[in-house]
């Protein structure tokens, strides 16, 4: 019997003459609409940029610089200046309704803060966060490998921290805990869109699918964001966060500024890539302890336990993807990229052990 056949040009449009929104997808599920109509990330509108920030980049940057150094000797004020300073630029650089300048431009001030943004990110991550020695690759497949394994063995895996909120943490401190996540979490979809800029290849390809997936490929009801939503309508969360960004511990700001460090700078995009990979390889470790400590304190809810779920079932896949996404690039990685990966997968523990011991110790003695 005759085999239909197609040319290159048939089989390329039959492959994507349907589109991945399906009819109806646009519009939020019954019954959802509430949540969609709240401003996503919720943060309220941007209300200065506070006089010691302010202050700083006002400074040339030799100022900046010295400024910087000279707080080297405290590392937890010097982590302290460093995230909250950073944590403004990068509401600015996502471009958010907290941000400075998201509204209309200001050529003198986003000058500023761009220069900034240099000198905080080189203190950042050549000094704030030195590196330990990194096993030398020089082959993509070898690095991959090592990736995987690394994944599983390194020190934030199995921190204290998710063990404490398993088998220990009050309701309270479980309620802490949740706000600190939300907001670490609340806009990983657009980390996503901007590590794709830039990789080429599988790398791209993988990246792609995990922000079609972020964006609950298609359904709005599905986006991860949108299980926070739920999270904090099931918690009635909405004002308390609202509140508690008033005094949000800069540790908890940690792992986000040091993924946004590497996004945004073009030539750390490799790194960038190593950073993603072993965040999205501890979710499912972490997030089980995490639902293990809510089963234990009553915490049954389903709009409160969503997001944690379903990325234990995901982020397996999405961990496996990205490693995959580096052993098939081509063009071949340099020796020099494919260092960079690693690097970055060294920098996200590295951040996640500094952000996790601080945030053990607040949620103990919290709410003291
Ligand atoms: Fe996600
Ligand atoms: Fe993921």
């Amino acid at each position: 019997m005759a085999q239909a056949s197609y040319s290159a040009e048939q089989l390329a449009i039959r492959q994507q003459e349907n589109s991945m929104i399906s009819p109806g997808r646009l519009r939020p599920a019954p019954g959802k609409q509430d949540l969609h109509d709240r401003y996503w990330p919720p943060v309220t509108p941007f209300g200065g940029l506070g006089g010691d920030l302010a202050r700083f980049l006002a400074l040339p940057v030799s100022g900046q610089a010295s400024a910087l150094v000279a707080l080297r000797h405290d590392p937890d004020e010097h982590g302290r200046v460093l995230h909250e300073y950073l944590s403004v630029i990068y509401a600015y650089l996502f471009g958010y309704r907290d941000g400075p300048c998201t509204d209309a431009t200001d050529d003198d001030l986003e000058i500023s803060i761009l220069t900034g943004k240099i000198t905080l990110e080189r203190e950042l991550v050549d000094y704030w966060l030195a590196d330990r020695p990194i096993p030398d690759f020089i082959n993509q497949l070898d690095a991959a490998d090592y990736l995987d394994e690394f994944a599983e063995s390194n020190p934030g895996v199995t921190h204290p921290l998710f063990d404490f909120l398993r088998d220990e943490a009050t309701n309270d401190q479980i309620a802490r805990f949740l706000q600190c996540e939300v907001v670490r979490n609340e806009v990983v979809d657009d980390e996503v869109a901007l590590l794709v800029t830039g990789l080429q290849g599988s790398q791209k390809a993988v990246t792609a699918a995990n922000l079609w997936d972020e964006c609950g490929r298609g359904r709005l009801e599905n986006f991860h964001t949108y299980w926070l939503r739920e999270l904090l309508q099931a918690t009635e969360g909405w004002e308390s966060l609202t509140q508690f960004r008033m005094t949000f511990p800069w540790f908890a700001r940690i792992t986000s500024n040091v993924f946004a460090a590497l996004l945004t700078r073009p030539a750390h995009k490799l790194m960038a890539y190593g950073c993603f990979l072993l965040s999205e390889s501890w979710v499912e470790p972490h997030f089980r302890r995490i639902l293990d400590g809510m089963e234990r304190a009553g915490i049954t809810d389903n709009g409160i336990r969503i997001y944690f779920a379903a990325h234990v079932a995901i982020d397996p896949r999405h961990s496996r993807e990205l490693s995959d996404g580096i052993r098939a690039q081509r063009p071949l990685l340099t020796p020099a990229k494919v260092q960079q990966v690693v690097r970055g997968a060294h920098l996200a523990s590295a951040a996640g052990v500094w952000q996790f011991d601080r945030m053990l110790g607040y949620l103990r003695s919290f709410p003291d």
